[in-house]
């Protein structure tokens, strides 16, 4: 049964976040298996390959939100703080079913499909949304096939940037891994902009934060072994930039510019933008350990064109990073 077989490969990766290869061979059997149950291969169109345009962005095709299954520590880690997170809801709210709002489940809706098995679905209840129809669909067939219909109370085939939750008060848990490095072009920020202030305060959310983060690499001329970095500024957090959102306020054009100064004494060698994904508790995704934690890397030319460099996300018209003139 597709199910247990399902479980029990979910159960071994969560047991071993540690080693790459073992994660690797987990995930690509779950990916053969949900494969063989999809079709997805067999499935041609440019609907399967385009992305599709949500309120302030654009989201994946269906077959490259299924890819993302097997961007391996994503996957790994983002199962074992779902996992634990469902564990501590359980402990708060002893005899209580835990409600999930999934935002962006893709194809595979991997963080029900490798979650649900793992419970009884008197303890976990899921509302999954999706703004591509294709992938939503695909979606519903696997959890038929699983035989995983009693964890799910609702499908929407909505803009999470836009949608007003039914019963919003009610989750105690919001996933929504719509994120890319650099926070380009997915809706993590405007998703929790909109669903925030609609959800209990106490309602937790996976990935809990990102923080767009620049550092400074020395000396100019470098060897590997000498070379140091140290934090200069925090371009983007992204809990915190939400913290304005009220449930009135439109989101606004960007949020406020950042700027660092690179002069003084140091002559640096690079600027470092890194994309730190926050899962839970101690859970992080660190530098090139996924594609959403890959850096940008810019060198730095001397002498200095401008001794100022100012970093802006945009929100609208799509979001994205930016540099100011
Ligand atoms: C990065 S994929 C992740 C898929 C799956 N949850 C996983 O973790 O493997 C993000 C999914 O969110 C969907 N998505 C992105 N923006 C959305 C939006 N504004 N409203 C609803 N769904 C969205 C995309 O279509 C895509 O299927």
């Amino acid at each position: 049964m597709l199910r247990n077989t399902i479980k029990e490969l979910s159960t071994t990766l969560l047991n071993n976040t540690e080693h790459y290869n073992q994660i690797k061979d987990t995930v690509d059997t779950i990916h053969k298996h949900f494969l063989e149950h999809t079709n997805i291969e067999s499935l041609d169109g440019i609907q399967h390959v385009a992305a599709v345009p949500t309120a302030s962005g654009m989201a994946l095709s269906l077959n490259h939100a299924a890819a993302c299954l097997i961007d391996y520590h994503r996957t790994a880690k983002l199962l074992k703080g779902m996992v634990t997170l469902i564990q501590e809801k359980q402990q708060q709210y002893p005899n209580e079913t835990i409600h999930i709002f999934y935002a962006g489940c893709g194809p595979y809706a991997p963080f029900l499909t490798l979650v649900a098995p793992l419970f009884d679905a008197s303890e976990v209840q899921f509302s999954l949304l999706e703004i591509n129809a294709a992938s939503i669909n695909m979606a519903k067939t696997l959890i038929e096939k699983m035989e995983l219909t009693a964890y799910v109370k609702n499908y929407y085939t909505a803009d999470a940037v836009t949608f007003q939750i039914p019963e919003a008060k009610k989750y105690h848990i919001l996933f929504s891994e719509t994120l890319d490095a650099l926070l380009y072009r997915e809706s993590y920020v405007p998703i929790l902009w909109n669903m925030l202030p609609q959800l209990s305060k106490d309602c937790s959310i996976i990935p809990n934060n990102v923080i767009v983060q620049a550092s400074l690499t020395f000396p100019q001329k470098e060897t590997e072994k000498t070379r140091q970095e140290k934090e200069v500024a925090t371009i983007l957090n992204v809990r915190e930039a939400v913290q304005q959102s009220d449930g009135n306020k439109p989101l606004p054009e960007s949020f406020e510019p950042i700027t660092i100064n690179l002069e003084g004494n140091q002559r640096y060698h690079t600027m470092i933008v890194d994309t730190k994904v926050h899962i839970n508790n101690d859970i992080w995704l660190t530098r090139n350990e996924s594609s959403l934690s890959i850096p940008l890397e810019m060198e730095i030319a001397y002498p200095l064109d401008a001794p100022n460099v100012t970093f802006f996300y945009q929100l609208k018209p799509s979001v994205e990073l930016k540099l100011k003139n």
